[in-house]
């Protein structure tokens, strides 16, 4: 399959922590930090996805200044409006200028019951509103004994798929449960061989023309120690940053993993 340039995008899922007043220092700081080493962010994209209520402090922060940092939300209802007590509407997010927002993230998966239905249907949600869905996929230790690598993932995405509006955008994230925050990154290689399966989901469904367009991240343990191997894979386009992304010099070193390829 021919590969189109695909533009590196290293994303930081905050999860539940730092509020709007440490979202709005930190983000100052980053900015500051990657200014100061001269990133350029046409070269890496950058992405931070913080709670939902820091999003409004994190946009003026970013519209204001000018700032080259994009942002995201973690989740968004599969509904637009309506009695749906506690759920944050995709047409709010973009009338914040979300660019982009996490869905199916394994933590929802596994303690708010979200199915891969309710993924799809969170899938179209954010494709309604114009926003680009960064689909997270990827299987449990169990999962990887009994069915072995990529059957999970590719059946997460094959169903997530089904919501996509055709033509539009998406971003994939692979991200084994076991590699979450535990420490534990998958091997490059292990990345490098779902991601292509992902790839190959994509293909099928969308057409090779999407496949080679889309990025598709590893997530899970991500370091600055090891995003230079990821990122050497082929099929491996950035990285769903956890912990680290709430570390303010290993997020900027993961971002610049360009600079420490050489470095392993
Ligand atoms: P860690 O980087 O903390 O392992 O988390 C990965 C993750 O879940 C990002 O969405």
């Amino acid at each position: 399959m021919a590969t189109a340039p695909r533009t590196p995008f290293i994303a930081g899922n905050w999860k539940m922590n730092l509020d709007h007043l440490q979202a709005i220092a930190f983000v100052q700081k980053l900015a500051w930090t990657l200014k100061d080493k001269n990133h350029d962010f046409g070269d890496v994209e950058v992405a931070v996805f913080p709670p939902f209520t820091d999003l409004r402090s994190v946009q003026t922060l970013i519209e204001g200044d000018k700032l080259e940092l994009k942002f995201g939300a973690q989740d968004l209802s599969q509904h637009d409006a309506g009695a749906y007590t506690g759920e944050i509407s995709g047409a709010f997010l973009a009338a914040l200028d979300s660019a982009y927002v996490i869905i199916g993230h394994s933590e929802r998966r596994q303690y708010h019951g979200e199915t891969d239905e309710l993924v799809a249907a969170k899938v179209a949600a954010a494709h309604r509103h114009g926003i680009v869905p960064v689909i997270c996929v990827g299987e449990t230790a169990e999962d990887l004994e009994q069915h072995g690598p990529s059957a999970v993932p590719v059946a997460q995405l094959r169903t997530a798929l089904e919501g996509a509006a055709a033509g539009r955008e998406i971003v994939v994230a692979y991200e084994p449960v076991w590699a979450i925050g535990s420490g534990q990154a998958a091997t490059s290689a292990q990345a490098q061989q779902v991601c292509e399966a992902l790839r190959a989901v994509i293909a099928e469904v969308q057409g090779d023309e999407a496949a080679a367009a889309t990025r598709v991240l590893y997530g899970g343990s991500v370091k600055a120690g090891n995003i230079a191997g990821f990122l050497k894979e082929p099929d491996v386009d950035g990285a769903l940053v956890g912990g680290a992304s709430l570390q303010l010099e290993e997020f900027a070193s993961i971002v610049r993993f360009k600079s420490h390829v050489g470095t392993l």
